[in-house]
């Protein structure tokens, strides 16, 4: 089918969502126009800014692609201390950032738990409860997760990596700490108790197909995310999956089919929040508004101090590695003039999505609150 009869549907199958991932030349133009007319439909020109703080590359999990991973000894181990991430979390307050998210490595302990729900308190705190909170810390208790929630929190990102079990299995470890199971279930919880649930793919994996990638998007619409962060897949060498990378797509094709899984996206879930992943501008100087201009209206600007940021090194060539945060604020504010879009200073920017989900579906989270 052609793609222009492709985009006029409602209802897509996965052989659509393979035609429309498979667009390349003029067909990629317009499924490109297509997404952005969507995007400007249903979420509008604005573009939230989330400040990362990553503020911890210790990690307990050894995933096959990730230079964080456990087993990496090359890499120089480091954990903000309280009062430096919260300085982090003060920058984005006082320029208007709306919300911060806070990644780190995957722990899960009692004095975990008890210190991420100290620090998302605090932040309340110094931003006259004000700022929005986003966790990104992997798989944890129910009771973790709802700790957290009670704390402040509000969204959490767990990305599934690939909803297909075999390729999920071929890129981590055979063993219970690296369980598409426990990660499924993870992600329900999350949702049940009333977080904005996010999750997300990587593009370009070795062994993986556009049929994977058009079962990541129906996977995403089934469950129904609220948000998704994804972006290429970039070989690190001191990790297991480095020995597969004579069978990648050259990284620019990768990059490309990234950009198209957005406009996808868009086309398939019109009112979710899409984030431009860090990892696009790692490939190409303008990918995060490239991103932004084929759907996404998330940004997340590194909030981190530049000492640590180059240890927070899940792939190479990660951008913003030596600039401090002001650097970036006034660089993001010029960056999204150029891909046409308008900043939501100081908005917390939840996903329409979300919202709407809410009011059909009273979710136990509520009640508990
Ligand atoms: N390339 C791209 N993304 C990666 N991530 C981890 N390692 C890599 C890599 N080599 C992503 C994973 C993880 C997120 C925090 O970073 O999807 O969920
Ligand atoms: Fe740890 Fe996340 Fe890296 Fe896996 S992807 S090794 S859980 S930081
Ligand atoms: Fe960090 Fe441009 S966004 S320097």
């Amino acid at each position: 089918m052609e793609i222009r009869e492709t985009l006029k549907k409602v209802q897509f199958d996965r052989q659509d969502l393979v035609n429309m991932l498979s667009a390349t030349g003029e067909d990629r133009n317009l499924l490109y126009e297509h997404a952005a007319k969507i995007r400007q439909e249903h979420v509008g020109s604005k573009v939230y800014f989330r400040g990362l703080i990553e503020f911890s590359n210790i990690c307990s999990k050894n995933c096959y692609y990730c230079g964080i991973r456990k087993g990496n000894r090359s890499v120089a181990r480091y954990n903000l201390d309280d009062a430096e991430i919260l300085e982090a979390a003060r920058f984005s307050y006082e320029n208007n950032y709306g919300s911060v998210v806070i990644q780190g490595g995957e722990i899960a302990s009692p004095a975990f738990t008890t210190r991420i729900e100290r620090l998302c308190r605090e932040i309340k705190k110094l931003s006259d409860n004000s700022l929005g909170i986003t966790l990104s810390l992997g798989e944890q208790s129910r009771e973790t997760y709802a700790r957290w929630m009670n704390a402040g929190a509000h969204r959490y990102l767990l990305r599934i990596e690939s909803s297909n079990r075999e390729l999920f299995r071929k890129i981590h470890p055979e063993d219970e700490h690296h369980d598409f199971d426990t990660r499924y279930e993870c992600l329900r919880t999350l949702q049940e108790l009333g977080y904005q649930a996010g999750t997300g793919v990587m593009i370009g994996l070795p062994y993986q197909s556009i049929d994977h990638l058009a079962g990541d998007l129906l996977f995403m619409q089934d469950f129904d995310v609220d948000m998704v962060g994804m972006g290429p897949y970039i070989e690190h060498p001191d990790t297991p999956l480095y020995a597969h990378r004579d069978i990648l797509l050259p990284i620019r094709e990768r990059f490309d089919l990234a950009l198209n899984m957005i406009a996808v996206l868009r086309i398939l879930m019109k009112d979710i929040n899409i984030a431009a992943a860090t990892a696009l501008q790692a490939i190409d100087p303008m990918g995060r508004e490239k991103a932004v201009r084929t759907g996404a209206n998330i940004i997340m600007p590194n909030v981190t101090p530049g000492l640590f940021r180059n240890d927070y090194a899940l792939y190479e060539n990660k951008p913003c590695a030596d600039e401090d945060p002001d650097q970036c604020t006034g660089c993001l504010d010029a960056r999204m003039q150029l891909a046409d879009a308008e900043i939501g200073y100081g908005e917390w920017g939840d996903s329409v999505h979300y919202t709407k989900r809410r009011e059909r579906i009273p979710s136990p989270g509520k009640k508990q609150q």
